[in-house]
């Protein structure tokens, strides 16, 4: 086994099909619910980040077997430099596991983090599945717990529905808009964001609230394979938008889709805006994604009146999904002790 720095702006076909079938067998052996990855823009996946931040990767590769074969991709780890932190990714495939690749590669990481002047390290961890105690033994602790849920659009009652999606307060109009906000709502709807209370959405992936980090953010979303779809909820009077769901369809698994951030405005709760731009997402995105047949949403446990809707609308918690971090300098201490 080679483990080498790798670029997926120039890695070969062969390299990226290889950790794409890598990432499948990772889920059918942790996630087996969950829908296999394809190849559509997994390369852009991969390569394209927010102006300002770096991913940088490895990969590891087992020996050639043949003349012309390029060594199958058994592992891989990646770094998001973002702010302060490293958001840490790692994937062993399960034929090549406990034998120290995962430590290696985490290493390899947390050295260059270390290097770059970076403090800490992030990584999402999935509960039930062999991360737990992998992050666990390497002193990561856990920071924060939400709650996966799944909704199968094809157990939905449609009828009603419809009908969530009308019952909303007098005085409010919802909107729909495939791509994300169009520009001259950019800046009503980043200032819907920055007022964020209750957001469906983890820590990781930090909400943007100016209209510039917006416009990178939805720029880099489409960059990556990302579909960004959006319904608002317009208050009459004001124009303000009172209330925002997002919603995307990656490329690279276009038949289950990530429920983005869902926000009320504090003035506008209590008129039924959360159920009904929810309800309306879904009725709209039936039509305009004939693949989809699954939404996923991640919540705070402690986010009751966000849950109580979700369950209304069908979403089945999953598993939990949490956030570990661990001190960049301790990591390398433990994992890489002087001489
Ligand atoms: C977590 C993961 C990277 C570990 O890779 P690995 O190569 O098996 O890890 P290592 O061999 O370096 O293990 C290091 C230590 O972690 C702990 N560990 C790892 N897997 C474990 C398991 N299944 N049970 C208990 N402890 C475990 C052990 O302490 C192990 O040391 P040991 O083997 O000497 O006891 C791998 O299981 C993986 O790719 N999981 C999927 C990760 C992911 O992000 N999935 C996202 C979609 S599900």
């Amino acid at each position: 086994m080679m483990v080498r720095e790798w670029d997926p702006r120039t890695a070969s076909s062969a390299e990226i099909a290889s950790l794409l079938s890598t990432l499948n067998a990772v889920l059918a052996a942790d996630l087996p619910q969950d829908p296999p990855w394809r190849e559509t823009s997994l390369r852009e996946y991969l390569a394209e980040v927010m102006p300002g931040e770096r991913r940088i990767s490895w990969i590891a590769q087992a020996e050639p077997t043949a003349p012309g074969d390029p060594g199958a991709v058994l592992g891989q780890v990646h770094v998001l430099l973002l702010g302060d932190i490293g958001v840490l990714e790692v994937l062993v495939h399960p034929s090549a596991r406990r034998s120290g690749l995962g430590r290696d590669l985490v290493l390899r990481a947390a050295r260059r983090v270390y290097q770059e002047g970076f403090q800490s390290i992030g990584v999402e961890v999935v509960g039930d599945t062999p991360a737990v105690a992998f992050y666990e033994s390497l002193g990561f602790a856990r920071e924060y717990v939400e709650t996966r849920s799944v909704l199968d659009l094809t157990a939905v009652d449609w009828a009603e529905l419809a009908e969530m999606a009308t019952g909303i307060g007098a005085g409010y109009h919802l909107e729909f808009f495939p791509g994300g906000p169009p520009d001259d709502l950019i800046e009503a709807y980043a200032r819907a964001k920055a007022e964020v209370r209750d957001v469906d959405d983890g820590e990781l992936r930090p909400s943007s609230y100016d209209p510039e980090r917006l416009r990178d953010s939805l720029d880099t979303l489409h960059r990556r394979g990302m579909k960004p779809y959006i319904v608002l909820a317009r208050h009459e009077q004001s124009g303000e938008v009172a209330g925002l769901t997002e919603v995307v369809v990656p490329a690279q698994h276009p038949t289950r889709a990530d429920q983005y951030d869902t926000i009320v405005a504090q003035d506008h709760r209590g008129y039924g805006i959360d159920r009904a731009i929810k309800a309306r997402m879904l009725l709209e995105l039936r039509s305009a994604e004939p693949e989809l047949i699954e939404v996923q949403t991640w919540n705070a446990q402690a986010n009751e009146a966000m849950l109580k809707v979700n369950a209304e609308l069908g979403y089945r918690s999953d598993r939990d999904w949490c956030e570990y971090s661990v001190d960049v300098a301790e990591l390398v201490h433990r994992l890489d002790p002087p001489r």
